[in-house]
C-alpha cells in the first residue's frame, strides 16, 4: 500500500518544479458579512456547532483513571473522563440529584470519583451514580438510572472526539473518510500531549481558520519567523470530504526532486496541514504537532486552543527545553504576534464597514474550499 500523502506531495513537487503554483480557477470573492453578521454566526451555531464531531483533546491528556476535565466550549458543559476501563468518555457536567455542575476548572484532576458539592452524591469515572448520602431517604431512587447523561465520545486517531448533542451520533468513519489515513500515517496516535494554551481572541472563528488556509501570507507575515523556511506559494491543498489537506513546501521541498517516494520525508520536505471540518487545524512541524482547534463564543470572539503534541516523553531537561522553546516560538512568535494579530485587526476592519466582499487569489483557494463546505453543510443540516 502507498503512503496516502504520497499523491499531493507528488503534486506539490511537479508543481513546483514547473512553476505552475495556485490554482486560479479558485479565485473568488466572499462576503464581508459572514465574520460579523450575527443572524449568521446564530445559524452557524445552530446547524454546525450543536451537533457533530469535535476533537477536544488527545487521548494522553486523560493518562490514567480517575484522570477528568471539564470541558466547556461546545456550547455544552462537558466533562471528559477515563475509567478503569481505561475508556475515555464524555457526559454533560450537571449532577442528576438537582443538576448542579460537578466538575469546575479544564486542568487534569485524578481523583477515584466525581463528588458533587451541593449533597456528595459520587460518581464513577464510567458516569455510574455510586454513592448516595442517607441513601435510605430516596425510597424510590434507582441509581442505575441516575448515571450521568452521556455523550458520543470516541478515541480514534488519538484524538478525542465528541459530539455535544447527546441525543447525536458520531460515525467517525463516515466523518474521516480518506483523511483518516493520512492521520496514522502521521502517527498521531503515538504522540503526547506537550501543552496547551487556551486563548479569547477578539475575531470571528472563520478568520482563524481562514488564516491557516492561506498560503499566500506565509513569506510576507511570517517574514521575520518561520517565512524564511518555505517557498514561495509553493503548497497545493484539495479538498478531502468535507475537510482540506495541503502540502506545503519547505525549502528542503528541492532536495525531494532528486528522490524516490520511499526517502520522501513528510515532515522534512514540506508540511501538511489538515482543515478537519468544522473548527480544528492540525499542522505537522518537522518534530511535533500542532492542534488548533476554534470555538466560536461571539460573531467577534473566538476561544483558540492550540495543543502541542510531540513525538515521545522527553527523557531529560534538554529535551524538555527544546519542546519549550518549539512551543514558545510558534504559539507567541508565530500565532500569537502574527496570525491572531492580523486575524484581530481585520476583525477591527471588517466592522468599519470598507468592504461588502473580500477579493480570494489563486494562492488562497482553500478558502473558498472552506467557505463552499460550510455553506454546504449549513443547508444540508438545515434541510
Ligand atoms: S445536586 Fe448534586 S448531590 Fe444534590
Ligand atoms: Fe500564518
Amino acid at each position: 500500500m502507498s503512503d496516502p500523502r504520497q499523491d499531493i506531495f507528488s503534486e506539490l513537487i511537479v508543481k513546483t518544479r514547473e512553476g505552475d503554483l495556485g490554482n486560479m480557477d479558485a479565485c473568488g470573492e466572499i462576503e464581508a458579512k459572514i465574520y460579523h453578521c450575527e443572524d449568521i454566526f446564530q445559524d452557524e451555531q445552530d446547524t454546525i456547532f450543536r451537533d457533530g464531531a469535535f476533537i477536544v483533546g488527545h487521548h494522553t491528556m486523560l493518562k490514567s483513571a480517575g484522570d477528568h476535565m471539564a470541558f466547556d466550549h461546545l456550547g455544552q458543559p462537558i466533562i471528559l473522563t477515563r475509567a478503569r476501563d481505561g475508556k475515555i468518555r464524555a457526559f454533560l457536567n450537571a449532577c442528576r440529584h438537582r443538576g448542579v455542575r460537578l466538575v469546575d476548572g479544564d486542568e487534569v484532576k485524578r481523583r477515584p470519583s466525581m463528588v458533587c458539592p451541593y449533597h456528595n452524591w459520587a460518581y464513577g469515572m464510567d458516569g455510574k451514580l455510586i454513592a448516595v448520602p442517607l441513601e435510605e431517604s430516596f425510597p424510590h431512587l434507582d441509581k442505575s438510572c441516575r448515571s450521568l447523561k452521556a455523550l458520543p465520545c470516541e478515541v480514534r486517531h488519538g484524538f478525542i472526539w465528541v459530539n455535544p448533542n447527546p441525543e447525536g451520533t458520531l460515525d467517525l468513519d463516515k466523518h474521516l473518510g480518506d483523511i483518516g489515513k493520512d492521520l496514522d500515517a502521521f502517527g498521531v496516535d503515538g504522540e503526547v500531549f506537550f501543552k496547551q494554551s487556551l486563548k479569547r481572541k477578539k475575531t470571528n472563528w472563520k478568520l482563524i481558520v481562514d488564516a491557516f488556509l492561506d498560503g499566500y501570507h506565509v513569506k510576507r507575515l511570517h517574514k521575520h519567523t518561520v517565512g524564511p523556511l518555505f517557498i514561495d506559494c509553493a503548497a497545493v491543498s484539495e479538498a478531502k470530504g468535507v475537510h482540506i489537506r495541503s502540502s506545503v513546501g519547505r525549502n528542503e521541498l528541492v532536495e525531494a526532486f532528486e528522490l524516490t517516494e520511499d526517502d520522501w520525508d513528510y515532515r522534512h520536505h514540506c508540511t501538511f496541514a489538515y482543515q478537519v471540518f468544522p473548527n480544528t487545524t492540525l499542522i505537522f512541524h518537522p518534530d511535533y504537532s500542532s492542534i488548533l482547534s476554534v470555538y466560536p463564543i461571539a460573531p467577534d470572539e473566538t476561544l483558540v486552543s492550540h495543543i502541542c503534541l510531540i513525538p515521545a516523553e522527553p527523557e531529560n531537561e534538554a529535551e524538555q527545553a527544546h519542546y519549550e522553546r518549539a512551543f514558545n516560538i510558534i504559539e507567541n512568535g508565530v500565532f500569537e504576534a502574527e496570525d491572531f494579530f492580523v486575524c484581530e485587526q481585520a476583525q477591527k476592519g471588517i466592522a468599519t464597514g470598507a468592504n461588502d466582499t473580500f477579493i480570494i487569489g489563486g494562492h488562497e483557494a482553500s478558502l473558498q474550499f472552506f467557505h463552499q463546505i460550510l455553506q454546504q453543510q449549513i443547508q444540508e443540516k438545515r434541510a
